[in-house]
């Protein structure tokens, strides 16, 4: 049974291995070191293990301006969003092209080595405004942006120590895995699903919409570093597991999560997000409303039109569209403007800061916007981050 290609046509592995591990070790003894926080941390090991297929490493200047400015790499592979390694003025000056150098974590981690190929300079404000469409700081993609320092670092890394897992270890897969564990059930075709949030009922709605015409799905959810006021990761895992034991059929669905931060790029976002499910293993990619956006930045259905200007050839995977889901009083039922006649006033409608005061209260939402399971586990785990 032949599988879905990761992007570029080979599924990159960077991570090392028994001897070439201790020889890399022993050399990073006497390397210079970079210094790289969590974020960093996550974007080296999603190469490594070919996640982020065909990157071998940082982006280098050639690359990253290409992604920037075209949204492709330099030999023409579509790419939305700039993986790069910033180092501050201290660190750079110390550092030459053609070197080799150690990625160390704040823990004192040799995490990788990496093969300097060129250090550059960037304009932030240029690159804010092609990959989130805005240079205003209130945006927490950009304010991230803002706060590392503008000298990035290009080349290809080697792994050597895999970030743990804090919680939830038995939910990690690699791409190599799921590829694995999709092909040993037969699956020839997987809908994966992005979330940042727990899982509702206009999510549910579109997941079971898709898995009406493909074998299964992948539940996917992002538990990288999210902003402050997004509902914690391990919360959310409690609930997704809840919500698959309760309303979803066991054998057509997988739950892994995807340990990369959220960058709140919308368009270029689901991009990034649908190339990425793609060498995972999937063959299709739910894409709903305002995907991957944040306050009022980008349009509804903006990351959609982005995505359909992509010839499908260079995308691979095959993205599902959905629009805004809502439960429909008079229909009975969940629902879109696509199937349901309805007024407005008959839809249920529910911000994200009423449903928040709702759970800090202690009170569940409507079942018809969330399932009582997960509700409940989101209340108790509001009461416990809001100590
Ligand atoms: S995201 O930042 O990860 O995109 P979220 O977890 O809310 O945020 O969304 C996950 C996926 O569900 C995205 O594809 C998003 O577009 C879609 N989605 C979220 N809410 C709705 C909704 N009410 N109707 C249709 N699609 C939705």
């Amino acid at each position: 049974m032949s599988q879905i290609q990761p992007h570029g046509g080979t599924l990159v592995n960077r991570v090392a291995a028994g001897e070439e591990r201790e020889r890399l070790l022993k050399e990073a003894e006497s390397l210079t070191t970079i210094v790289i926080n969590s974020w960093t941390i996550s974007d080296l090991d999603l190469i490594g293990v070919g996640a982020f297929s065909p990157l071998k490493g940082f982006m280098n200047e050639q690359d990253y301006r290409s992604v920037v400015d075209r949204m492709r790499l330099a030999d023409g592979t579509v790419w939305s969003i700039p993986i790069t390694l910033s180092v501050d003025d201290a660190q750079a000056s110390a550092l030459r092209a053609g070197q080799r150098a150690a990625l160390v974590g704040e823990d004192n981690v040799v995490y990788a080595v990496i093969d300097i190929q060129d250090i550059y300079k960037v304009d932030q404000k240029h690159e804010a405004v092609q990959v989130f469409k805005t240079d205003d700081l209130e945006h927490p993609g950009v304010k991230k942006l803002f706060a590392r320092p503008s000298t990035y670092v290009g080349g290809d890394i080697v792994v050597l120590n895999r970030p743990k897992p804090e919680k939830f270890e038995e939910y990690y897969f690699d791409p190599s895995e799921t590829r694995r564990i999709f092909a040993e059930k037969g699956w020839q075709t997987v809908v994966g699903f992005q979330t940042r949030n727990p899982v509702h009922r206009a999510h549910e709605y579109i997941q079971k919409t898709a898995m009406e015409i493909v074998d299964a799905l992948f539940l996917n959810p992002l538990v990288g570093e999210t902003k402050s006021d997004d509902v914690p990761a391990n919360v959310r895992m409690k609930s997704y597991l809840a919500l698959l034991e309760n309303y979803y059929p066991q054998d057509r669905v997988f739950l892994g999560v995807f340990p990369a931060a959220m960058r709140y790029a919308g368009p270029r976002e689901a991009v990034f997000h649908a190339i990425v499910r793609k060498n995972y293993g999937c063959t299709h990619f739910i894409v709903g409303r305002d995907h991957a956006g944040v306050g009022d930045y980008y349009g509804t259905y903006e990351a959609q039109e982005l995505l359909k200007t992509i010839p499908a050839a260079d995308l691979g995977i095959t993205p599902l569209y959905f629009e805004h889901s809502f439960y429909c009083t008079k229909c009975g039922n969940m629902a879109t403007t696509k199937t349901c006649p309805h007024d407005k006033s008959d839809h249920l409608t529910l911000s994200g800061t009423k449903v928040r005061a709702l759970l800090r209260d202690g009170i569940c939402p409507p079942p018809e916007f969330s399932r009582p399971e997960v509700a409940q586990i989101l209340i108790e785990g509001m009461a416990q981050t809001t100590v």
